[in-house]
């Protein structure tokens, strides 16, 4: 399915593309935060600074994938009924657009909610649809990754693209299960037009429970990796959060240098790093915090907050497993796992992809 180019709605600082650029695929971001759009213009990834609702498929008309990672607060807020109400109100929308009801009402109806971002978890889905409807295209392949709090509204979603005559996959991913140093669950859908079955991604790696040994869990699956093996400490460490487990504030999770990482917040920055001795050690730094998201090591953090940009970004690696099933490709190869370990030999590559959108 060459060549394929993805518009990537919400692109934050690029986990995504970072993944799809590596895999020899042309992406091109929207993106409104300046921060994330700075970093991601150091990075020489194609980016358009601006809010995903007003624009659409027909200004990314060379774009055949569709992918996205709409904001999530509304759904996060844990089981309360705000997040149920937000919830129940996306998944009647989701009915009304896939029925045709009238874009303007809906648009009506959506810009009265309380909370916007329940309309913007439903941007790729007004994409999907205006591809088919407006301009007889329908994208190939649509990727979408979130919280697993946003599991149901992907399903509703997988409904309703099944409808549209797509093949559909969605659930819930570990980080830790694709090689990425750190313990994160994600909610994902990939779907592809035709016939042929979608399914995805199957873990290369052991799933990390709290104590357990390196070597305990499935023979037939490696081992999980661990900070120490992205990280060049000289010598092992723990990794105390700044949040206490269980809203008590005295048990703070810690994590040792040999374990995964804790997930990867916007927050990182707070958290202490200390010596088997308990004497106080440097904090992560933006590449250190990068690298547990499986980014280049020389990765150009830019503007401000680059810890909630990081926080905020999907680990290339598992974008890469995520990418190559939602294309129906085997699954990455070690070369190419390899090169999200450096980024600057990408410009020229990237170049390239900037020159074919421009
Ligand atoms: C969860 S992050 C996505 C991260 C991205 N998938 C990555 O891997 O780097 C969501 C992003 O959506 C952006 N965003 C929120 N509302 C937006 C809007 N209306 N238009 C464009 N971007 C928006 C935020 O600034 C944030 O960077």
């Amino acid at each position: 399915m060459h060549p394929v180019r993805i518009v990537d709605l919400f692109a934050g600082p690029g986990g995504l593309d970072v993944a799809a650029e590596r895999l020899g695929v042309a992406t091109a971001g929207v993106e409104w935060d300046s921060a994330a759009c700075t970093t991601r213009r150091a990075a020489g990834l194609v980016t358009v600074e601006g809010d995903v609702r007003l624009y659409g498929p027909s200004d990314f008309p060379d774009a055949d994938v569709l992918a996205g990672g709409p904001p999530c607060q509304t759904f996060t807020v844990a089981g309360n009924g705000a997040g149920r109400r937000a919830l129940d109100d996306v998944l009647s929308f989701v009915e009304r657009m896939v029925a045709r009801e009238d874009r303007e009402e809906i648009a009506k109806d959506l810009s009265k909610m309380e909370d916007e971002r329940t309309g913007l978890v439903l941007e790729p889905l007004r994409w999907a649809l205006e591809a088919i409807d407006v301009y007889d295209r329908p994208y190939r392949a649509i990727v979408l990754e979130q919280v697993p709090a946003v599991l149901p509204v992907w399903r509703a979603y997988a409904e309703a693209l099944r409808k549209e005559g797509y093949e559909v996959d969605c659930g819930l991913l570990r980080t830790e299960a694709f090689g990425v140093p750190q313990t994160r669950k994600r909610a994902v859908l990939i779907a592809r037009r035709g016939s042929e079955p979608v399914e995805l991604p199957s873990a290369t790696h052991r799933t990390y429970r709290k104590g357990m040994s390196r070597d305990e869990g499935d023979g037939a699956l490696r081992a999980w990796r661990s900070m120490d093996d992205v990280l060049a400490r000289t010598s092992p460490f723990l990794v105390i959060s700044n949040y206490g487990t269980g809203g008590d504030p005295k048990a703070r999770g810690r994590r040792g240098s040999w374990e995964p990482s804790a997930t990867v917040t916007g927050k990182i920055s707070r958290n202490r790093v200390v010596g088997l001795d308990g004497a106080e050690l440097e904090r992560f730094t933006h590449s250190e915090a990068g690298r547990l998201q499986t980014f280049p090591g020389d990765y150009p953090w830019s503007g401000r907050d680059v810890g909630q940009q990081i926080g905020n970004a999907v680990p290339p690696r598992l974008a890469m497993h995520v990418l190559s099933a939602a294309f129906g490709w085997s699954p990455p190869d070690k070369a190419a796992l390899r090169a999200l370990d450096t980024w600057a030999p990408a410009a020229a590559l990237v170049d390239e992809a900037v020159a074919a959108y421009v």
